[in-house]
C-alpha cells in the first residue's frame, strides 16, 4: 500500500449537510456483536467508538441498531434503539465520540427475513432468503427459514419502529441516522424483486418497491428536528448473494435514488462489501452507480469498499464520484487510519484473524492482546 501525500484529497475537508467533516475519512458501519443481551451498548462500545474520533476520522456510521423490540433484530448482542435502557447506552457513546471531537451517526436497521434472533421472521413476501445465515453472528445458524408475509398493519409498524428509533437517536446526541436500504435487509427485500411479489403501494415497479424506505426517509425528516442528518445505505449486492446487480442498471439506478432524494435524504451512501468498490457500485455494464448518484441528485455521496487504497481514493474522489469514502475492515485493526495516512505512517494490513475470538470488540482485543504478548484471562 503505498502512502499519502499531505495534499491527497482525502485529507481535504468536507461538507456534510449541516456536518463540517475534518476529512473524507468516514467508519463505515460494522455490527460487533457487543451489546448487553438486552441490545444495550457498553463502556467498552464507548470505548471502540471514541478510538475512531481520536484517531482522526471525520465521521462515524455506528453499527445498524435494530428499530423494534419484536422482529428488527438481526443478530445476537446486537444493539437496538428502542428501549429507554438502549438509549441511555448510545448517549454514553455519543458523549465519548464528541468529546474526542468527533461526529457520530447511527445506522438504523431492521433485518426482515434473514433475522437470526426471530424464529418466524417478517419479510414482505413469504420468500426463504437464499444462502445460509452467517457464520461469525449467533443465535440462530444454518439455512434461512420462509418468513411470513407483512401486513399492512406490520408495514405501519415498521415505519412507525425507525421514525421512533431516529427521534431516540437525536435525543441520545447522535448527529443523524442513516437508513439502512442494502446488502439484503429488510428495506433491500422490499426493493429487490426477488424477495419482493407483492402488488401496490409496496410492490410492482420499482417506485412501489422503494417506497417504503423513502417514506421512512420522510417520516424521519418530520420527526426529528432542526438540521439532523437523515442518510441512506444503499446496495446492489446482498450478504448471501454478492453478485447481485440490480437487473435495470442505470434505470433503476435512476428512480431509486431520485425517490431517496425526493424523500429528504442528506446524502447516499454506497455499500461495496466483498469483492470492492469497482465490482459493485458499477452497473453490471460498468457505469460508475456512485458517480450516477451524485450527478442525479447533486446529493454529497459517500463510496465504500477497499477505499483505504489511496489511489483507489484518490481516483474516486477526482473523478467525482463521491465526496466522502466510508472504511470497514481497515478502519477495524487501524482506527487512527486518517491521522497514519496524513503523516506517512503505514497502515497495518487487515486479517481475518482479527475475529478468531468472534466478532467482538472483546474478541478483537484478546487477539491483539495475543498479537502483543500479553497474558490472556
Ligand atoms: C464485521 C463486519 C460487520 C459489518 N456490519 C455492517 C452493518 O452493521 N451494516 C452495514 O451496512 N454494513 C456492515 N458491514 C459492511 C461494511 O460496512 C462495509 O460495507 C464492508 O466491510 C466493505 O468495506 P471495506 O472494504 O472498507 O471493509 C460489516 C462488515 C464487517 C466486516
Amino acid at each position: 500500500m503505498s502512502v499519502h501525500s499531505p495534499t491527497h484529497p482525502a485529507l481535504r475537508p468536507g461538507v456534510l449537510q449541516n456536518l463540517t467533516l475534518p476529512n473524507r475519512y468516514v467508519v463505515a458501519p460494522m455490527s460487533r456483536a457487543s451489546a448487553t443481551d438486552n441490545g444495550v451498548p457498553t463502556e467498552a462500545m464507548a470505548h471502540y467508538y471514541a478510538r475512531f474520533a481520536t484517531g482522526g476520522f471525520g465521521l462515524i456510521i455506528a453499527e445498524g441498531a435494530y428499530t423494534d423490540p419484536c422482529y428488527a433484530q438481526a443478530y445476537g448482542n446486537q444493539p437496538g434503539l428502542c428501549t429507554d435502557a438502549q438509549q441511555a447506552g448510545w448517549k454514553v457513546v455519543t458523549e465519548a465520540v464528541h468529546r474526542a471531537g468527533g461526529r457520530i451517526i447511527l445506522q438504523l436497521i431492521h433485518a426482515g427475513a434473514v433475522s437470526q434472533v426471530v424464529n418466524t421472521p417478517h419479510a414482505p413476501s413469504a420468500v426463504r432468503p437464499m444462502g445460509k445465515m452467517l457464520d461469525g453472528y449467533g443465535p440462530n445458524r444454518g439455512p434461512y427459514g420462509t418468513p411470513t408475509e407483512m401486513s399492512a398493519q406490520d408495514i405501519r409498524d415498521v415505519k412507525a419502529g425507525f421514525v421512533q428509533a431516529a427521534v431516540r437517536a437525536q435525543s441520545a446526541g447522535f448527529d443523524g441516522v442513516e437508513v439502512h436500504c442494502a446488502n439484503g435487509y429488510l428495506l433491500d427485500q422490499f426493493l429487490t424483486p426477488e424477495t419482493n411479489l407483492r402488488d401496490a403501494p409496496y410492490g410492482g415497479s420499482i417506485e412501489n418497491r422503494i417506497r417504503l424506505t423513502a417514506e421512512i426517509i420522510t417520516d424521519i425528516r418530520a420527526a426529528t428536528a432542526g438540521d439532523f442528518l437523515t442518510g441512506v445505505r444503499l446496495s446492489q449486492a446482498k450478504a448471501t448473494q454478492p453478485d447481485y446487480f440490480w437487473q435495470g442498471g442505470l434505470a433503476d439506478a435512476a428512480r431509486i435514488f431520485s425517490a431517496v432524494a425526493e424523500a429528504g435524504a442528506g446524502f447516499i451512501h454506497f455499500a461495496s462489501e466483498k469483492k470492492g468498490y469497482a465490482y459493485h457500485s458499477s452497473t453490471s455494464d460498468g457505469e460508475s452507480l456512485c458517480h450516477f448518484a451524485r450527478a442525479t441528485t447533486g446529493l454529497p455521496v459517500i463510496a465504500n469498499g477497499g477505499l483505504q487504497d489511496p489511489d483507489l481514493a484518490h481516483d474516486v474522489l477526482t473523478r467525482g464520484e463521491a465526496d466522502f469514502l466510508a472504511i470497514g475492515k481497515a478502519a477495524m485493526n487501524n482506527p487512527d487510519l486518517p491521522n497514519r495516512l496524513a503523516t506517512g505512517r503505514q497502515p497495518e494490513a487487515f486479517t481475518y484473524e482479527l475475529f478468531s475470538y468472534g466478532v467482538s470488540i472483546e474478541g478483537q482485543a484478546k487477539w491483539e492482546g495475543e498479537r502483543r504478548g500479553l497474558p490472556q484471562s
